[in-house]
């Protein structure tokens, strides 16, 4: 029910916890940096980094060590107040008394997504993290976690946001707020938010003068306005996008195509407007994304288990910085045959991505200030012709606890199209995750506009029962 509304919130000493769900993945370095910028403005008191992986989280504890002590640079004056950090694998006792929970877990681990990606490439099928026969598994995999982590959040922080990264983050956000009781949950995603980096870059703005109204689904979306000093400046930067006098990164597409389409579509949308290309791109490369992920992350690991017997604090530091340049230049380069611009990847390095979405939401949600973000969120209206309890990604404001997608009216027919198709695809995934049933899986798979079909979704589905064994649901 919340606090009475005549309480004295002038008073009110700030202390929040914040519990991170699946701490052993790469990215906790970045993410742990961000937090410690923001811990002053968020009255942060109590950081739980929760993993079950006892070795990987020891190891990702050696490289974030030194991140936590070192003074970050704060736009508050305010001396910080302590902060407890508590490195567990216990999840009940991170989540306990929580205001913040941050899901970026992967079950099953890189050698699923090796399996999630290999198994359809066999029938010539776009084999990719999210999108595709790749993210179904994915989903059907992770939705049971992910309710068993809503349970505990609803019995030991029932108050709590739920902000989830974990992919597919649409789908998994899709399950939890149409299936359970949470409401208070976001999916984060940090496309969309670099696409606005992207444009603020062109057009020579920071991304705070820009509002981007962009619509989707997660991995499937445009950004059709681009606001700046009082217009819509996209029409322009498409217009100098198409006469090759300005080039975005993460838009591998025509410039004609992306002229004749008057939006700017997110990355991802490559999987279906190249849907043929992609696919021949990683069977001739003859390694998968996950395969290239699962490489690296066996050499970083393999580095910090030798480090750890000896290192030091700037060999450990190296390792992971040189991690973190070869996955990111080489991330979507081979299924989109676009390396990424080098120079500019090296320069965007101190920028927030990921970690600077999930920390910008928690502070609005907690009341620090108001402010707008691109959040998978129930539809409510927002875009026109989708269901009202559908998740879309979409262009949100956010308040002191107060997410609302923003109006996006009508948009383009083949764009909503395509949307309602694959959120079809997805409903009948959380669906059959919930119930287990063969035939619904097998549906629900038939169903996605890449997979050509039922028999072809029928060999795809066997292949993953029988590969993945025991991180698979037992499908009847
Ligand atoms: C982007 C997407 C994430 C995805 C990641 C994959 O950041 O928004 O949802 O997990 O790319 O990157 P990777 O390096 O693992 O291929
Ligand atoms: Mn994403």
């Amino acid at each position: 029910m919340g606090p009475s509304p005549f309480a004295d919130f002038a008073t009110e000493v700030r202390s929040l916890k914040l519990a991170i769900i699946g701490t052993a993945g790469v990215r906790t370095p970045l993410m742990l940096r961000g937090v410690l910028r923001r811990q002053e403005r968020l009255g942060l008191t109590d950081l739980c980094l929760m993993d079950s992986d006892q070795e990987h989280l020891d190891l990702i504890r050696m490289v974030s060590e030194p991140v936590l002590r070192q003074p970050q640079p704060s736009d508050d004056k305010k001396a910080a107040p302590p902060l407890r950090v508590l490195w567990t694998t216990d999840a009940r006792e991170a989540i306990r008394g929580a205001d913040f929970v941050l899901t970026t877990f992967r079950v099953g681990g890189i050698r699923s997504r090796v399996i999630d990606e290999r198994v359809p490439l066999r029938y010539g099928v776009l084999g990719q993290e999210t999108t595709g026969p790749g993210g179904f598994a994915m989903a059907l995999r992770t939705i049971p976690v992910i309710l068993d982590y809503v349970k505990l959040i609803q019995e030991l922080a029932p108050d709590a946001w739920l902000v989830n990264f974990t992919n597919p983050s649409g789908l998994i956000t899709e399950a939890v707020t149409n299936h359970t009781h949470m409401t208070r949950m976001v999916g984060i995603c940090d496309n969309p938010s670099s696409m606005q980096r992207e444009i603020a870059r062109a057009l020579k703005l920071s991304p705070d003068e820009l509002f981007v109204e962009y619509f989707g689904l997660n991995h499937l979306g445009w950004v059709r306005g681009a606001f700046a000093k009082g217009w819509d400046v996209l029409p322009e930067l498409i217009a100098a996008i198409a006469q090759q006098r300005v080039k975005l990164d993460g838009l591998p597409f025509d410039p004609q195509f992306v002229a004749a389409l008057g939006m700017l579509p997110n990355e991802y949308l490559y999987f279906y407007y190249h849907a043929r290309e992609a696919v021949q791109h990683i069977l001739d490369a003859g390694k998968t994304r996950g395969e290239q992920v699962q490489e690296l992350n066996e050499w970083l690991f393999a580095e910090l288990r030798r480090l750890r017997a000896g290192g030091s604090e700037s060999d450990i530091r190296d390792a992971y910085v040189s991690y973190l340049v070869k996955r990111g230049e080489s991330y979507m380069a081979t299924e989109t045959g676009h390396k990424p611009d080098l120079e500019h990847l090296q320069a965007s390095a101190e920028e927030e991505g990921y970690e600077g979405v999930a920390l910008g939401v928690m502070e609005c949600l907690s009341g620090v200030r108001q402010g707008t973000a691109i959040l998978s969120v129930p539809n409510r209206g927002a875009i026109a012709g989708m269901g009202e309890s559908s998740v879309v990604e979409v262009t949100c404001y956010l308040g002191h606890s107060i997410v609302r997608p923003v109006a996006m009216g009508c948009v383009p027919e083949h764009a909503l199209g395509l949307m309602k198709q694959v959120k079809e695809y997805e409903r009948l995934t959380v669906e059959a995750a919930l119930s287990g049933s063969y035939a619904l899986a097998l549906k629900a798979l038939a169903l996605h506009p890449l997979v050509p079909g039922y028999a072809v979704a029928r060999r795809i589905l066997d292949g993953y029962v029988s590969e993945h064994g025991d991180y698979f649901p037992k499908l009847h």
